[in-house]
C-alpha cells in the first residue's frame, strides 16, 4: 500500500541540451522520489504522445512547461490522497485519466515520469533497492545483469547522418562480470579513435550517444573498421566480442526503396545487403533491417538471417503489444527492443515484455539517444531480466550513470553477466 501525497512536474534538460521531464512523487509517509524520462531522435511512428509546447520562441518549440503543468496540476489531482496496492493500479489510473490510445492528451512523457518516479518512491518507502521493486511485476527473473550492446560508431540521425544506418554496436561474449565488460569495450573504443585518426585524420568527436562516427564511405567500411578495432585492441572478432548494427532503415526508406550508400534497393536488395553483411562480418544482432511499414518483407529477413543474427524490431514495434502481437503473428521478427517511454507507462512496458517473451524473444532494453542522468533504466534491465541492455557508447554522464549503477549492483549482488 502507498498513499501518494503529491506528484509535481519539472522541465529540465536532456543530454542534447533539450528539455524533458523529471516528476518527484511524494508518499503519504513521507519518502520522495524523483525521475527523469528520456528523448528520442530517430522515433517510430507508432510511438507514444511526447507532449512538447510547440512555442517556437522558446527551445524551438520543444519546452515542457506543458507536460510539467499536466503533472502539477491534472495528475496530482487525481492522484493526491489515493491508496494505490501495485504498480498496475496507477498505471491503470495514469491511462484512464488521459483517455487517448496513445497518451496524445497528458503526453507519455508526463505519465511515465509519474510512472517510474512512484515506483521509485514505493521501493525507497519498503526499503528495498529499485531493480527489485521493478522484478516483482514480471515472473521471477534470473539472479545474473544483462549482456551490454555498445555503441562504437554512429550515423543517421544521430551524427548528422554521415553514413545511412545508426548504430554499430560491440558486443562483448564471453566476459563474466560489468567490470570486465566495460574494460574490453574501453580498450576498443581507445583502438577505433586511433584507426579514426590514422585512416581520415579525424579527432575523436562525439555523437549523441557518446560513440566515434567516423567519416566512412560506406556501411560496410564503418562495419569493417569495428572489426578491426576488435582486431587491433587484441580480441578475436566473432569469438571474444561480436558486432551489432541499428540499421534504423526507415529513416533511409523513401517511396518503397531504401537509399543506402548512394543506392536505390528495394526490400529483396535490401535483405540481400544485410545478409552479406551477417555473413561477411560477426554481427550477432540487426535491429531495424527494414523499415517500420515494410511488414510485407520482414518475414524474409527473418528467415535469411535468423541461424546468425536476432532480428529485432525498434521502430517496427515501438514496445507496443499490439504491434508485438502482429509480428509474432506474421514471424516478422525475433527481438524485441523495449524503450520504456515508446509505451508510456512501466505496466504497459511489462505487458509488451511478456508478449515478447510468451514468443521466445530476445529483449533487449534500451535507452534513448536523449537521456538524463537518471539511472532507472539500468535497475529495469536488471530486474526485469534483459538479455542484453543498450546504453549507447562508453562515454557521456547519461551514459556512465546507468553502467556506474550497473557496476554498483554488480557489488552488492555479486550476480554475474548473463552468458551470451
Ligand atoms: P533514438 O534512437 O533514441 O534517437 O530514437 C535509438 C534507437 O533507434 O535505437
Ligand atoms: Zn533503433
Amino acid at each position: 500500500m502507498a498513499i501518494v501525497s503529491a506528484v509535481q512536474g519539472r522541465e529540465i534538460l536532456d543530454s542534447r541540451g533539450r528539455p524533458t521531464i523529471q516528476a518527484a512523487c511524494v508518499l503519504s509517509d513521507g519518502t520522495a522520489a524523483a525521475a527523469s524520462v528520456p528523448s528520442g531522435a530517430s522515433t517510430g511512428a507508432a510511438e507514444a504522445h511526447e507532449l512538447r509546447d510547440g512555442d517556437s520562441a522558446r527551445y524551438r518549440g520543444l519546452g515542457c512547461r506543458k507536460a510539467a503543468a499536466a503533472i502539477s496540476g491534472e495528475i496530482c489531482a487525481a492522484l493526491a490522497g489515493r491508496d494505490f496496492a501495485s504498480q498496475d493500479a496507477l498505471d491503470e489510473v495514469l491511462i484512464g485519466l488521459d483517455g487517448t490510445p496513445n497518451k496524445s492528451r497528458l503526453g507519455a512523457n508526463s505519465i511515465l515520469a509519474v510512472s517510474v518516479a512512484f515506483a521509485r518512491a514505493r521501493a525507497a518507502a519498503a526499503g528495498e533497492p529499485l531493480y527489485q521493486a521493478f522484478a516483482r511485476m514480471l515472473p521471477a527473473a534470473p539472479h545474473v545483469l544483462p549482456r551490454l550492446t555498445i555503441n562504437l560508431f554512429s550515423g543517421g540521425k544521430h551524427a548528422g547522418g554521415q553514413v545511412a544506418i545508426q548504430d554499430v554496436l560491440m558486443i562483448p561474449l564471453r566476459t563474466q562480470s560489468m567490470d570486465a565488460t566495460l574494460a574490453a569495450a574501453h580498450e576498443i573504443y581507445e583502438a577505433a579513435a586511433e584507426l579514426i585518426l590514422a585512416r581520415f585524420g579525424m579527432r575523436r568527436l562525439r555523437a549523441d550517444e557518446g560513440g566515434l562516427a567516423p567519416p566512412a564511405n560506406s556501411t560496410r567500411e564503418m562495419i569493417e573498421l569495428a572489426a578491426e578495432a576488435i582486431a587491433k585492441a587484441g580480441f578475436t572478432p566473432g569469438v571474444d566480442v561480436a558486432l551489432g548494427v541499428d540499421v534504423a532503415s526507415s529513416h533511409f526508406f523513401r517511396e518503397g526503396r531504401y537509399h543506402l550508400d548512394g543506392e536505390v534497393l528495394d526490400s529483396a536488395g535490401m535483405i540481400d545487403r544485410l545478409a552479406q553483411w551477417t555473413e561477411a562480418y560477426p554481427i550477432v544482432s540487426v535491429e531495424d533491417g527494414l523499415a517500420e511499414d515494410d511488414w510485407d518483407h520482414w518475414p524474409a529477413l527473418r528467415e535469411r538471417i535468423q541461424n546468425r543474427s536476432i532480428v529485432l524490431g525498434d521502430d517496427l514495434l515501438c514496445t507496443n503489444p499490439a504491434r508485438i502481437s502482429r509480428a509474432i503473428e506474421s514471424a516478422a521478427c525475433n527481438a524485441l527492443l523495449l524503450k520504456v517511454n515508446q509505451i508510456g507507462t512501466l505496466t504497459e512496458a511489462a505487458s509488451a515484455y511478456r508478449l515478447a517473451r510468451s514468443a521466445g524473444w530476445k529483449i533487449v532494453l534500451s535507452v534513448r539517444s536523449g537521456e538524463t542522468e537518471d539511472a532507472w533504466a539500468a535497475d529495469l534491465a536488471v530486474g526485469w531480466g534483459a538479455d542484453q541492455f543498450k546504453n549507447g557508447s562508453i562515454t557521456q554522464a547519461e551514459r556512465t550513470a546507468k553502467y556506474n549503477r550497473l557496476l554498483e549492483i554488480e557489488t552488492q549482488t555479486g550476480w554475474p553477466v548473463r552468458p551470451f
